[in-house]
Parts: C-alpha cells; structure tokens; sequence
C-alpha cells in the first residue's frame, strides 16, 4: 500500500515552487488532497497530477490569511473526501528590504501571511483532526530566522522563527489527541521566491546569487521541490508515527561549515 493511501491532505501553496513539489509526491503516495493557493493557477497543477497519478484532487483558490476563506478550503475538503488528516502548511511570501526602511506594509505582509496564515489554517482543520481521532500537521518554516540570517530578511526571518514555537506548542497541546505537529527547515530549493529574491538581490546578474548559494552549499547544489516533498510525506504519514514537535533541517548542509576556507579541503 502507498504510504499515503486513505490519507486526505490539505496543501497550502501548491501551485508553484514547494508547495507543487509537496502535492506531486502526496499524489505518487496515493493522498486525496485539497490543493489551496492565492493563484488559480492551482487548477492546472490540479489537473497534471489527475493525470500523472489518477490522483483524487479538489483545489480552492485562496488566502491563507484570510480566516473565513481558510474555514471554507478546510469544510469543502472533508465535504468532499468525508476527513482530513494531514494539513501542510506551505505558503510563505518573502520581501527583502534594509531594516530601516523595511515599511509597516512589509512587515504586516509577512505577519498576516507567513504567522497568521499558519494559524488560521491550523485553527480551521484542527476541529475535524479532532473529530476523526488525530492528524498530522506539518508546518513550512526554515532556517532563515530559527538558525541563519541574511541581511534584509528581518520580517522574513522573524515570522519563520516564530513557525517554531508555534509548532512546540501545538505539539505539546494536542500530544494526547493524537494529532502531531512538526516543522522543516529548508535551506534554498530553486523556486520563484527564490528566483525573485536573487533578482532582488542583484537584478544585474540574478544567476550569479542562485550559482553562490549552490556554491556555499556542502552537497554543492539546492533543493529539488520533491526532496522536500519527500519529507512532508514521511512527516504527514503513520511512519512518523512517534515523531511530534520536531524541527527537520533539509538543506544540504548549509548550516555546517563554520568557514568558508579553513580546513583540509
Ligand atoms: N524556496 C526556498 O528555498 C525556501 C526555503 C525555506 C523555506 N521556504 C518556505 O517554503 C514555502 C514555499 O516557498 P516557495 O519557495 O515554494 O515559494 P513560492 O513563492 O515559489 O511559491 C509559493 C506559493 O504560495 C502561494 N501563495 C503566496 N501567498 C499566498 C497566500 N496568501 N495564500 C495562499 N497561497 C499563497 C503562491 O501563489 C505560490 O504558488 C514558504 O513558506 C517559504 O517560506 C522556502
């Protein structure tokens, strides 16, 4: 048996980047999902993993910060699949800006979304975990913020340490109710957020960034989508059974080397 079969799962983010690279391998392990995204694009990554994987999907087009919207993805999921037990909590947004000039509108972007946009997700699905007997809850934060920094991430960071403590505490408060909640820590995955951030970074050479990450990563490249997909399905599944409040580091490396040129190598 595929190790999601009979599982239904809700994937927020999912029609481009991670959160597409999360659904297509639910799809390979046989998960019922609900695909949610700002963007309608979400239909036609609906529609490629139908026919991919003969995969049951519905998609709704939304805000993850948007409470009442969230409230809907959730109900017209288990209206249609009868449960849920797995929420992905993937979309984040990122804007780079120096502190000091970092606008309120910046910082209430990533609050509303990256912070709020878990939580109501989280507070809309966790009633019918409840009700169906537990559930697996697995939350996109990173480790901007939690371990690392780059100068002009301070809203980035900030929402995606605060990922983590949300994770502790629903963990710890659900812990007998069977429902488990854990965190990754991706380092860089080559999706649009990142193209658009090393634009940002340097809009005259933007391929240069992506080439110095890869550069300053151990295994010497980024992450496939589907390499984090892999460990949202692992999370997500009964393998995992065990496994509560933890935070998974994905990244190649990344967060290894104490310098850039000391050493044998
Ligand atoms: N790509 C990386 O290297 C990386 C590293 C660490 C953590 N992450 C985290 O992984 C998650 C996905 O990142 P990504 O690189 O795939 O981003 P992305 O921008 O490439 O894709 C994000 C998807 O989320 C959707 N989205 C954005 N705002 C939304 C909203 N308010 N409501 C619903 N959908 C919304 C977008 O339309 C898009 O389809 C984010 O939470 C990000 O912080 C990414």
């Amino acid at each position: 048996m595929a190790k999601l079969e009979n599982k239904v799962a809700l994937i927020t983010g999912a029609a481009a980047g991670l959160g597409e690279g999360i659904a297509t391998v639910y799809a390979k392990y046989g998960a019922k999902l609900c695909l949610v995204d700002i963007s309608e694009e979400v239909e036609k990554t609906a529609e490629r993993l139908r026919k991919e994987y003969n995969a049951e999907i519905i998609t709704f087009v939304g805000d993850v910060s948007d409470k009442e919207q969230m409230k809907n993805a959730v109900a017209q999921t288990v209206e249609k699949f009868g449960e849920i037990n797995i929420l992905c909590c993937n979309a984040g947004i990122c804007r780079l800006a120096p502190f000091e000039e970092m606008s309120d509108e910046i910082l209430d972007l990533h609050i509303n979304v990256n912070i709020k946009g878990v939580w109501y997700t989280c507070q809309a699905a966790i009633p019918y975990m409840l009700k169906n007997g537990g559930g697996s809850i697995v939350i996109a934060s990173s480790v901007t913020g939690d371990m690392v920094a780059d100068a002009g991430e301070a809203a980035y960071a900030m929402s995606k340490a605060a990922l983590v403590g949300l994770t502790k505490c629903l963990a710890v408060e659900y812990a007998d109710r069977n429902i488990r909640v854990n965190c990754t820590q991706l380092g860089y995955a080559r999706t649009p957020m990142v193209e658009k951030m090393a634009l940002e970074s340097n809009p005259e050479d933007p391929e240069s960034v992506i080439k110095d990450i890869a550069r300053a990563v151990p295994m010497k490249r980024l992450a496939k989508p589907t390499e984090v997909g892999e460990l949202f399905a692992f999370l997500g599944s009964d393998e995992s059974s065990y496994i509560t409040g933890s935070q998974f580091v994905i990244d190649g490396g990344s967060t290894l080397p104490e310098t850039m040129s000391m050493g044998t190598k």
